[in-house]
């Protein structure tokens, strides 16, 4: 029978892509200061690192390729079987290259630009610098379109419809260390379900657990659904 899913991704349905989580061993977190590089007064303090360390992920994400769990979602989301709402925390284009669309990402896309003074958003370079000039405003106070550690993340009213209103919720590949996305879980009306490598900090919270290498288990999990 038909259903209302919703669905949050986190790093973790993109680790077998070869794109780094944050908090695992060798995280992205374990080699960066997210001080420095993840928050509004780092970005002040020094726009060029910031753009670096964008740019380096940007062009990791280019080279990346999606993998079975992002193939799986979006065969999932275009089989029309159900409601299907596709929630990421991450900043990847890797749903969208397999398929995905109308993915809500709430922390922001790495291929997308944003000029701090207009509000202007346009596709991304592959390698952005602090100097270049706003195509509509030309101010050159260019950032990634990220959502960064102390800001409001985006889409919230949206998703947070989606997850209270859908018959399922599914945690996939995420922590849950990050608010408001750890909290999503707690408003989910519906039956909930945590796909994960290993049980997330919000584990208990979920009615049933699926655990293994995304690209196993979710495709596992679809394949059931359609
Ligand atoms: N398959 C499934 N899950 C995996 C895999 C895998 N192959 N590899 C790792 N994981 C799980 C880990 O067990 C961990 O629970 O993915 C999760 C990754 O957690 P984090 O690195 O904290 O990533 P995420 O939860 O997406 O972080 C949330 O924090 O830094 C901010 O904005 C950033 O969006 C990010 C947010």
């Amino acid at each position: 029978m038909a259903m209302k899913i919703a669905i949050l991704t986190g790093a973790g349905v993109s680790a077998e892509s070869g794109l780094g989580t944050f908090r695992d061993k060798d995280g992205l977190w374990t080699k960066y200061d997210l001080n420095e590089v993840a928050t509004p007064e780092g970005f002040a303090r020094n726009p060029s690192l910031v753009h670096e360390f964008y740019n380096a992920r940007r062009r990791n994400a280019l080279e990346a390729s999606h993998n079975a769990a992002h193939t799986a979602l979006a065969a999932l989301q275009q089989s029309g079987r159900h409601d299907v709402t596709l929630i990421t925390q991450n900043v990847d284009d890797l749903h969208e290259r397999a398929g995905a669309r109308g993915v809500i990402h709430m922390h922001g896309e790495l291929m997308r630009a944003l000029c701090a003074a207009c509000g202007h958003r346009w596709d991304a370079p592959e390698a952005m610098h602090p100097q270049d000039p706003c195509p509509a405003c030309t101010a050159a106070r260019t950032r990634p379109d990220i959502v960064w550690f102390g800001e409001i993340p985006y889409h919230m009213d949206r998703l947070a419809g989606a997850v209270e209103t859908a018959d399922l919720f599914v945690a996939i590949g995420t922590s849950a260390e990050v608010y408001p996305a750890a909290g999503l879980v707690e408003i989910a009306r519906g039956e909930t379900l945590e796909i994960n490598l290993a049980p997330s900090a919000r584990a208990n919270a979920f009615d049933t657990h699926r655990y293994g290498p995304a690209s196993e288990v979710v495709p596992a999990w679809v394949a059931a659904l359609i």
